[in-house]
């Protein structure tokens, strides 16, 4: 088991090689009946281990056509994933090479590539020197531990003058992962109405002085590219209220963020410097593979000490105390440590922003495309890489 095997790694070697060089790579089909999947996993796990060619056919025929394939040109549902085959590969790299980052004093290496790459959004944002976050599974995570610190924070800062039931104040366009991040920190939602689907400091003011617990609001969340049409908050509006107000300010740009790297739409975030947190996912629209999400800090520090998915790196000044910087680890995907930022050197920032740019150019073409096959009406004219289509009923179709 732990002795190199030749015919097995030529085995896996190939079946990588040939996934990485199928185009187009097929869409699979993701709703299989649960009996067939089951009588095909049948008697895997079992005393004796099974055979590895065996285990290599299920994997092949039966599993991986089970799930749709993110990577296919034909997959345009959700938030696809769009990996480069440098990223996939060293993917392939980091596992094999058994690479964990928990800490600067047992692994520095990948600490320090790690501190490059969150070095690089934080300078996009324009975050002040000082600014540091860590890699987490995905922007879910990334939540989850900003709004936490920005709970603690806001605890810690007021002492005796904390609300009893804080809230965060967020828009109805924010992404689930935010509902469900305040339900498990004990926090309650003021629920700010959005202008055309946009969060805005004017909305913001109004509702933090209409409401009945405005006064107990400790935190804003806006959203940098939302779920389903791509829209930016006005992030400048936004920020200038939580800076006038204290509100921890947390930018969600799970998905938007990405277009940090485009020049073309770097106005459009416009008040991002004034954040306090913001979370990027590279398996989203940075071309890296599933898992990996970004989180950065205003002040490194602010997260330091507490439960936490993945390490807390402050950014620039790794030697300094190395060995306790990193706080509490709760679940860290041990390919997070090298696959995204080694892609990104790959790459390049100039390429990523190129990349960005080609797609959202591409998805204001769809409509057109769309229209042509009769068969989608637009929703709404693309804010960014999103197209938000809506099937044309079918009698519509016919009569064109
Ligand atoms: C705006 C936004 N935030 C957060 C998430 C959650 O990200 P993840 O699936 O990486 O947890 C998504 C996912 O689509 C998203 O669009």
């Amino acid at each position: 088991m732990f002795v190199y095997d030749e015919q097995l790694t030529t085995m896996i070697l190939d079946y990588c090689r040939w996934r990485l060089a199928l185009d187009p790579v097929p869409l699979d089909f993701g709703g299989a009946q649960a009996s067939s999947l089951a009588a095909s996993l049948g008697g895997l796990i079992n005393h004796e281990g099974t055979d590895p060619r065996r285990v290599m056919d299920v994997f092949d025929g039966e599993l991986a056509t089970a799930v749709v394939s993110c990577d296919s040109p034909r997959f345009l549902s959700f938030i696809p994933a769009a990996p480069t085959k440098a990223s996939l590969l060293f993917d392939m790299v980091v596992a094999c090479s058994s690479l964990q980052g928990t800490s600067w004093l047992e692994a520095a290496g990948a600490v320090a590539a790690e501190n490059q790459a969150l070095g690089v959004l934080a300078d996009l944002a324009g975050l002040p020197r000082g600014a540091g976050g860590c890699f987490v599974s995905g922007g879910s995570a990334g939540n989850l531990s900003a709004l936490m610190v920005a709970r603690d924070t806001a605890t810690h800062r007021m002492g005796d003058r904390s609300p009893h039931r804080p809230l965060m104040a967020v828009s109805e366009e924010a992404h689930s992962s935010v509902g469900k991040a305040l339900r498990v920190l004990g926090v309650e939602a003021l629920l700010v109405p959005c202008e055309d689907h946009r969060l805005t400091g004017a909305g913001l003011q109004s509702a933090l002085e209409s409401q009945a617990r405005g006064a107990d609001v400790i935190a804003v969340v806006a959203t940098a590219g939302t779920t389903n049409a791509g829209i930016i908050d006005d992030l400048d509006g936004v920020g200038q209220i939580a800076r006038q107000r204290s509100l921890w300010f947390h930018v969600d740009g799970a998905y938007g963020c990405a277009a940090l790297f485009a020049p073309s739409v770097r106005d459009r975030f416009a008040g991002i410097e004034m954040a306090d947190s913001f979370v990027v996912d590279p398996h989203k629209w940075l071309f890296a593979p599933f898992d990996c999400a970004v989180l950065v800090y205003r002040e490194a520090q602010s997260g330091q000490g507490r439960p936490h998915p993945g390490r807390l790196l402050p950014r620039r000044t790794p030697q300094r105390r190395p060995g306790r910087v990193e706080s509490q680890r709760l679940r860290l995907p041990p390919d997070e440590a090298g696959s995204w930022p080694t892609a990104l050197v790959l790459t390049g920032s100039q390429r990523h922003g190129r990349l960005s740019r080609r797609i959202r150019n591409r998805a204001r073409r769809y409509p057109a495309v769309g229209r042509s096959h009769r068969t989608l009406a637009l929703s709404r004219a693309g804010a960014s890489a999103r197209i938000v289509g809506c099937p044309v009923p079918s009698d519509r179709v016919a009569s064109g």
